[in-house]
């Protein structure tokens, strides 16, 4: 079964069972600043999990372009990617587990559908723990299903729960669905989840079952959602035998295309195999990026930066084949032809996605060559040096003077055995900034579009505001948008009413309390988990990013975010509500400023 044919049958399998096919979106989130691309199918949805009515009913259906930025580094191995699609099927208070269980189990197994023999099918449930039981319920189905108890594994909050990272929202155990390769277990305790291969992770049905309050205690859902999502690239690898993503004909048609223009082959090598396919991949995804409904453009800040690094660590790899000249347009139209039926906004960009991948190539190669020289001449003496490593002010003139992300240095680095002093690079590239004075747009994580004092301040302004807001008005509030320039924020927040001019001043006064006391704001680097238990707001879907940034302004505000922040709130200024109005359906906007002596 090929990727079209397993996307069409997941599509009408689910329309014959009552769903409606929506469009997928745009995989730069709209509003939501916490992640910086769509990474599920059920990204998009989640203010019709939290209770919206969605236009299209209680069941729905979709295929989503999908990116996750985590493992970029990653790429290059025989199963990560960057770009994938993700088919998923939804219940907005429709169905539950019965009948969503039951639907996945006939769509795998029924010879009309996947044809999947039930006896290769493994099963994870939620095993419980003191807070949530047992998710018993799951396991009674796929037992009436057939599955016997020896293929059901149980297993703890870490593998089997969903969301969400902040203090509060809706959450629940999912149930995931294996395949068993047949390869032997790699040990006594192989089990679903393992990585050595044996299991093979198809599916994942989640029960947003409870709501977990502010207090930490949970309560069950009176509407209760299902949100189910398959891979598929992945799926198709699986059902078509194949060891790789990269052998399938999801990937074979690009692979030649850059056989082609390279001279080189697939399957010789590994390190050949490998540079090809970082282009493959990259190439995939910087496609879809320059030729989204909100598309990007090569930049120094957020989307555009991660799709600055695909184009320019793809370009690397190609002259590590032997490639001199632009060469990704070539694959990236084959990328272009492969998916613009399926992709109207890839189809309505046209020629201008492979102009402006051939534009951000032709940059980078006019310094690459300059830079590798550059490297290769330091490398003697970095070899000799015990630290093994690359000091911060050699990779930050290899980031501003021959355009390579840190990432692609480090990439390098690696490749000849050293490490890059990331931190001395930070100092390098801040006190660049300082000199430079006038608040460069350059931020390599995510963060701010400009990190000017003004905007810095606005942002820690925001934190407060986002906690004062869900002290007036209560835990529901939820952080939708968030824009910030130098002269004001502006915020916005699930709430279902305007708010009374009482309200309004008693967040400005809260906020401006906050200012007064002077309070210290801290940063911290920890794992999603560790901040969820630390009660750090956070947007719930931020599953996929492994190590998390949790800023703290004294004990009043825990958020997980990108900064930067001021380190003390005293230097804030007097804060002043502007504005309160209505952004959408049950999402309020504030407008505020910061007025500094
Ligand atoms: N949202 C769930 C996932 O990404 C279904 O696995």
């Amino acid at each position: 079964m090929t990727a079209n044919e397993l996307r069409q049958k997941y599509i009408d399998f689910f329309i014959s069972k009552g769903h409606k096919q929506i469009a997928g979106k745009s995989l730069v989130p709209e509003n939501d600043p916490t992640v910086l691309f769509t990474t599920a199918g059920m990204h998009p949805l989640v203010p019709y999990i939290l209770g919206e009515p969605h236009p299209a009913g209680t069941r729905l259906v979709n295929y989503q372009k999908c990116i996750r930025t985590g493992d970029i580094d990653a790429v290059g191995d025989s199963s990560h990617l960057t770009f994938f699609e993700m088919l998923g099927n939804w219940s907005l208070g429709d169905y539950f587990k019965e009948e969503a269980i039951r639907m996945s189990y006939e769509f795998l197994t029924s010879s009309q559908w996947l044809g999947i023999p039930p006896e290769k099918l493994s099963v994870t449930v939620f095993e419980g723990d003191a807070e949530v039981p047992r998710d018993d319920v799951s396991a009674s189905v796929w037992k009436t299903l057939g599955i016997p108890e020896t293929r059901i594994y149980y297993l703890p909050r870490e593998d089997n729960w969903w969301g969400p990272a902040g203090t509060s929202g809706p959450c629940g155990p999912d149930t995931e669905m294996f395949i068993d390769t047949g390869k032997p277990p790699c040990s006594p305790s192989c089990r679903p989840g393992c990585s050595c291969g044996k299991y093979f992770e198809i599916w994942n049905d989640v029960f947003m079952e409870y709501n977990k309050k502010a207090d930490g205690t949970y309560e069950k859902l009176s509407r209760r959602c299902v949100d189910t999502g398959m891979g598929i690239e992945r799926t198709v690898a699986i059902l078509q035998g194949k060891k790789s993503v990269y052998d399938t004909e999801v990937f074979q048609p690009v692979i030649r295309a850059i056989e082609e223009v390279t001279g080189s082959r697939y399957g010789v090598s590994e390190d050949t195999d490998r540079s090809i396919r970082i282009i493959a991949d990259h190439v995939r995804a910087a496609t879809f990026i320059l030729g989204d409904e909100r598309s990007v453009r090569p930049s120094n800040v957020g989307q555009g930066y991660i799709l600055r690094r695909l184009i320019r660590r793809a370009s690397r790899h190609g002259r590590k084949l032997g490639r001199e000249d632009a060469f990704l347009a070539v694959p990236a139209r084959v990328v272009m032809e492969m998916y613009s039926p399926y992709y109207p906004s890839l189809q309505a960009a046209g020629e201008t996605v492979l102009e402006e991948l051939t534009k951000e190539e032709k940059r980078f190669l006019e310094t690459l060559k300059k830079g590798e020289h550059e490297f290769e001449k330091l490398l003697p003496n970095l070899q000799k040096d015990p630290r093994k490593w690359i000091p911060g002010r050699i990779a930050f003139r290899l980031y501003d003077t021959y355009g390579f992300p840190i990432e692609i240095t480090e990439e390098l680095a690696r490749e000849h055995g050293l490490t890059v002093d990331r931190k001395g690079f930070e100092e390098a590239f801040a006190r660049h900034q300082e000199l430079s004075k006038q608040g460069s747009e350059k931020v390599f994580k995510g963060g701010l579009a400009d990190n000017s004092e003004m905007t810095t301040a606005l942002h820690t302004a925001t934190h407060l505001l986002h906690q004062a807001l869900r002290m007036v008005l209560g835990d529901h509030v939820r952080q939708m948008g968030s824009n910030i320039t130098a002269e004001r924020l502006r915020f916005d927040f699930t709430h279902p009413s305007p708010l009374t001019p009482e309200q309004i001043k008693r967040v400005e006064d809260i906020v401006n309390q906050q200012i007064q006391a002077d309070l210290p704001v801290k940063m911290e680097m920890m794992s999603l988990e560790e901040a969820r238990k630390r009660g750090a707001l956070a947007f719930f879907n931020d599953k996929y990013e492994d190590t998390v940034k949790v800023y703290s302004v004294g004990n009043f505000s825990k958020e997980v975010c990108g900064g930067p922040h001021v380190d003390r709130t005293g230097k804030l200024g007097k804060f002043v509500i502007q504005k309160e109005q209505s952004s959408s359906a049950g999402v309020r906007r504030i407008r505020a400023i910061l007025i500094r002596e």
